[in-house]
């Protein structure tokens, strides 16, 4: 059921089945909440004054290989605000949280199991999710019209999913190629696989209302049923899914 007392109101989690819209609430409200609570972060990736002070020599040097001055801006914010909202959970500076990565490149943190978290960035948007005991893959997209949805679809995506975006009429495929590519990238992001694993072996249902769910998958060891989706309302430019392992969860919606 929709809140109806808008954002910004009482900081308590939405319940699982609410709708997502209109609940972000300002970040300085953020307090601790208990573990099942899921915590979704969305900044603008403009360049503070110490961004660039708290990243790391590697996260700096990384960044500085991006030759386009604002991408390599956006890339050193990026990485700053992820620093500062796990500080939050961890209690520490943000110049002292310790990454470590896997086999494909997901970001853990190094000294602590827990929480677990994911990040997204596009154009001047940066979208993170933060979890205890479940994981959890995060994806953002500027849509951008005019693209070759259904030869992209016929790429990436499973046959049923590419089926079903040629079925829909020309002005509805752009909004579901998003909703479909970026639950699919949140899928693989919460598997950390990356490339690795070939987004046309796992088909979503997406083109309904609602957030959708896994309907078939060749992941190794996994099933269909240990996956939730969840639709990140960004406004009309943006794009946002989330996907968590395990049962649905209260989510609160925070902006920096
Ligand atoms: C990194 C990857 C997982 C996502 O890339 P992307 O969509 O360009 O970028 P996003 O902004 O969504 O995510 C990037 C962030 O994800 C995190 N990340 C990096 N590797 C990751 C991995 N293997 N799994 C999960 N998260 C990862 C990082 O925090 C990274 O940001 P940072 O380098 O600035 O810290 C990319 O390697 C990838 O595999 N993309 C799949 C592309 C594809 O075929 N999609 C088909 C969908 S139908």
């Amino acid at each position: 059921m929709p809140n109806d007392r808008g954002p910004g109101t009482d900081g308590r989690p939405d319940s699982a089945s609410d709708d997502v819209a209109d609940r972000w609430r300002s970040a300085q409200a953020w307090e601790p909440a208990p573990d099942d609570v899921i915590d979704v972060w969305r900044f603008e990736l403009e360049v503070q004054d110490d961004d660039w002070a708290i990243l790391t020599p590697d996260e700096t040097q990384t960044a500085n290989r991006i030759v386009v001055e604002e991408k390599r801006n956006r890339k050193a914010s990026a990485r700053a605000h992820l620093r500062r909202i796990l500080a939050r959970y961890l209690g520490t500076p943000p110049q002292d949280v310790r990454f470590t990565y896997g086999e494909h490149g997901k970001p853990m943190l190094a000294e602590h199991d827990e929480p677990r978290f994911n990040l997204s960035h596009s154009e001047s948007k940066g979208l993170a999710a933060v979890s205890r005991g479940a994981r959890i893959g995060v994806d953002l997209e500027l849509a951008r019209e005019g693209r070759e949805f259904t030869e992209i679809a016929d790429r990436f995506f499973s046959q049923a999913e590419s089926a079903a975006l040629r079925a829909l009429p020309p002005e509805a495929r752009p909004a579901a190629f998003y909703r479909a590519w970026t639950r699919k990238e949140a899928y693989l992001k919460a598997w950390g696989t990356g490339l690795s694993f070939p987004s046309n072996r796992f088909t979503l249902d997406y083109v309904g209302e609602g957030p959708g769910t896994l309907l078939s998958t060749e992941m190794p060891e996994d099933d269909v049923s240990r996956w939730h989706f969840k639709d990140v309302e960004l406004g009309p430019a943006y794009t946002g899914a989330i996907c968590l392992e395990g049962p649905d969860r209260p989510f609160r919606w925070w902006v920096i």
